[in-house]
């Protein structure tokens, strides 16, 4: 079979691996290598892993050694984990670590070019047989929640009563499983709390390991449930400034108070579900919480301080464009910090883009102003423009 591979390679002919090498796995777990693996695989390879145990996987390659990314991306040699339509690919000596899929069906394709040849792949997987483990948080909204904290949240907001000072809450032993959100409505105030644990998985399957974990933090915030949009831009200082459905808060889109923007500048330490935590170990968002919401899913994802609804990122009506920010690359830098970045007001006024500075949309529906995620600069809220801003408070005190 190799010499048959190597002749044809040689042709420049893609070549389909032996069936040894590139397979469907279907038992619980176990291991798979690249072509020829413990020796090096061939030039113009091609050929699909397929993974269908029933269950979400965990992907770790501890042996990987492909040729190094080309112009920042993989596309000399590659091995790509294609999940439930969500592709990412891995190169040079960075393969998949504690990679964590969505879905139950996952495919891989290994690629290799007609130039320098390495040793590849030996990698294992294994099911993660509690589906739990992928579930969201449902966000639950009712006036008799019979929950301990909505409980205890509506006695500190009935006496008037926000924590606020800060805390690490660091060195804690929870899971998903523990986390927790909740609403509900007295009045014209919406009371939002939740522990600030996500309920999805978190803090696996970063490029490079955040040494911070969540930990609990049990918070609340009063709004309004019909907040007023004022005509002032207020910019978002660092820390919370919204909460998810999914239990954990949101951030603006800095890394630090002088303007690397986080996406870019720190990306690298976000989970498989868009997220990481501080070194308070306060789990938030930069950008879309992919576990909870798809791209142009318009799904609400959360609540801001100023109380108006987050949305994931959300398609325009005319078409399958996504809801574009009026934020413009002005070409100062590499996209890194804010100053590389200027909002186009003309633009904005054009309707040739249709978010405000705040990320904001006025929906023609009920839904009306609120909101959204983009799945480009700024990613998420940079401010906004409610006249009132409530403070996340703790429930008891530090
Ligand atoms: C391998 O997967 C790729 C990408 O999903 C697909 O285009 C190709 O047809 C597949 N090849 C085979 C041999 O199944
Ligand atoms: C792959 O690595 C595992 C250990 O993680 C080892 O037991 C196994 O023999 C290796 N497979 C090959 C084909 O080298
Ligand atoms: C780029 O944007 C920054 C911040 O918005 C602004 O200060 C700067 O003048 C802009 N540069 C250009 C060339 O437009
Ligand atoms: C702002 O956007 C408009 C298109 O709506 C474009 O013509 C113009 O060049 C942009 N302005 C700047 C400073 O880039």
């Amino acid at each position: 079979m190799a010499s048959i591979m190597l002749i044809a390679a040689s042709l420049g002919a893609w070549v389909s691996c032996a069936a040894a090498y590139c397979d469907t796995y279907t038992a619980l777990s176990g291991e798979f290598q690249s072509p020829n693996y413990p020796s090096k695989y061939w030039n113009s390879m091609r050929c699909n892993y397929t993974f269908d145990t029933g269950y979400p996987i965990i992907i770790n390659c501890p042996e990987f050694v492909l040729q190094s990314r080309k112009g920042g991306l993989c596309k000399r040699d590659y091995f790509t984990i294609n999940d439930a339509g969500t592709l990412t690919a891995f190169c040079g000596t960075t393969g998949p670590s504690n990679y964590v899929s969505t879905g139950s069906l996952v495919t891989a394709e290994f690629k290799s070019n007609k130039k320098i040849r390495k040793y590849g792949f030996n990698c294992t997987y294994e099911s993660i047989v509690d589906t739990t483990t992928v579930e969201t948080t449902t966000p639950q909204e009712t006036t008799t929640q019979a929950s301990a904290l909505l409980t205890t949240a509506t006695g500190l907001y009935n006496s008037n009563t926000c924590y606020t000072s800060q805390r690490s809450t660091c060195g804690c032993s929870v899971t998903y499983d523990d986390s927790e959100f909740y609403t509900t409505v007295l009045g014209d105030v919406r009371i939002v709390v939740a522990n600030g644990i996500p309920g999805h998985v978190y803090e696996v399957g970063q490029e490079n390991a955040n040494p911070n974990n969540a930990c609990p933090h049990e918070v609340y915030m009063a709004v309004p449930v019909n907040p007023v949009k004022g005509n002032t831009y207020v910019a978002y200082g660092m820390g919370p400034v919204g909460i998810a459905t999914s239990g954990a808060f949101f951030y603006n889109h800095l890394s630090t108070p002088s303007g690397d923007t986080a996406v870019i500048s720190e990306g690298e330490s976000f989970d498989t579900c868009s997220g990481h935590s501080d070194m308070f170990c306060r789990y938030h968002y930069h950008m879309r919480p992919s576990c909870i919401a798809e791209a142009g899913s318009c799904t609400l994802v959360g609540y801001m301080r100023d109380g108006f609804s987050v949305y994931s990122s959300c398609l325009r009506d005319s078409g399958s464009d996504y809801l574009r920010s009026c934020y413009q690359d002005n070409g100062t830098g590499d996209g890194s910090h804010t100053s590389h970045y200027t909002f186009n007001q003309t633009a904005y006024d054009n309707g040739d883009c249709d978010l405000d500075m705040a990320n904001g949309y006025t929906f023609s529906d009920d839904r009306g102003y609120a909101y959204i995620f983009t799945e480009d600069y700024p990613f998420i809220m940079t401010g906004y423009y409610g006249t009132e801003l409530a403070d996340i408070c703790y429930l008891e005190d530090a």
